[in-house]
């Protein structure tokens, strides 16, 4: 799948910025000079989020996250709990929310197999991804 999100040269320096995924808000914001994509949700009990300096804050209970890698930082999320960061690249100008299905997964274990690198990881989190996506978007 993939998706445009925004014009990276629309995304600010400091604070986020709305992108669209299919209906949802996505809270793009920039790291270190590196977009990065974050479902606007609360992994506790799905409330809105905003970034105050390098921490975004839930506005139902409180919850913080480290806006660099969406782990929970404080208050009543689990401590284990980490935000849906969506996997981009940079196409053209463009912020791009892209993940492999299971058919390109397939043919990207025969391209990795046949280069020598498995990317074993890579593709486990993509698949943690798609499911916690699926499991939101079916909510
Ligand atoms: S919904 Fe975010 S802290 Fe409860």
């Amino acid at each position: 799948m993939r998706h445009e999100l925004i014009p990276v040269s629309d995304i600010p320096a400091t604070g986020t910025v709305s992108a669209d995924l299919l209906g949802r808000e996505i809270l793009v914001t920039m790291v270190k000079g590196k977009p990065r994509a974050f479902v606007n949700v609360c992994m506790h009990h799905g409330g809105p989020l905003s970034l105050e300096g390098d921490t975004f804050v839930c506005a139902w209970h409180g919850s913080t996250f480290d806006a660099r890698t969406g782990h929970a930082l404080s208050g009543p999320v689990r401590p284990d709990a980490r935000l849906i960061m969506l996997p981009t690249r940079i196409e053209e100008g463009m912020l791009v929310y892209v993940y492999e299905t299971h058919e390109d997964d397939s043919q990207a274990r025969g391209s990795a197999a046949a280069m020598g690198r498995p990317g074993v990881h890579a593709r486990r989190r993509l698949r943690e991804l798609a499911s916690s996506l699926g499991t939101w978007f079916d909510s």
